[in-house]
């Protein structure tokens, strides 16, 4: 189509992805969360980025409502435009992951198939992608509710609210599972961690 670029070559660098890790002394992979709305998911993607960052481990991290207000500021949440969102959060991750950087990903990506898009992204380039389910049930969310949006979207405020009039497709083989209402940060923070060192990411 006409939107599309034509006439456009790929460059590569001088620095190969395992040179550039050695003189850094880091690899980089992309931590992708996923959850319902009041999940967890950035109060644990926001303490692993600390926790890293501490370690000297380069970390940064791409937020829903953040990305939101730049990048994707003209992307709603129709099922079409989540999936522009998380496809554009995917290769913008990719480029972080790419620069020896963890990139760490905090969004509801609601569809498996976009998720799912986002792993091969990464697997095609070779980086490594790490799925993190912030588990709670829908009602548990609903009571958290720290910024209203459930009680809107239970009074038909908002439409298509994920968990409420849209949908939310749970993971099915993510590497984390983490029971959000269980768990406290510390302790979400360990399990990604201690997963990081077994796989030796970190
Ligand atoms: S998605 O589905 O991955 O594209 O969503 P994301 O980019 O993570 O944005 C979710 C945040 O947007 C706010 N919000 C909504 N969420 C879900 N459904 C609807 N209709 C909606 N409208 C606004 C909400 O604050 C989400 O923030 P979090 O941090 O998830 O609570």
């Amino acid at each position: 189509s006409a939107a599309t670029s034509t006439n456009i070559t790929w460059h590569e660098g001088h620095v190969s992805r395992d040179e550039r890790a050695q003189l850094l002394k880091q690899r980089g992979l992309t931590i992708w969360f996923t959850g319902l709305s009041a999940s967890g998911k950035s109060t644990i993607a926001s303490a692993l980025e600390q926790h890293l960052l501490h370690r000297g481990i380069s970390a940064y991290r791409l937020d829903g409502d953040n990305i939101r207000f730049g990048l994707n500021k003209n992307l709603g949440f129709s099922p079409e435009d989540r999936t522009e969102n998380i496809r554009r959060i995917a290769e913008v991750s990719k480029l972080f992951a790419d620069s020896a950087a963890v990139a760490i990903t905090s969004f509801i990506s609601p569809y498996r198939a976009d998720r799912e898009s986002a792993r091969s992204l990464h697997d095609e380039a070779g980086i490594p992608f790490v799925e993190v389910y912030a588990d709670v049930p829908v009602g548990v969310a609903e009571e958290r509710d720290p910024k209203g949006l459930y009680k809107k979207a239970r009074a038909g405020e908002i439409k298509e609210f994920t968990g409420i009039s849209a949908p939310y497709e749970a993971p099915v083989s993510a590497e984390i599972h983490i029971r959000t209402d269980q768990t406290t940060i510390a302790d979400a923070v360990h399990q990604v961690t201690a997963f990081l060192e077994t796989q030796q990411y970190i």
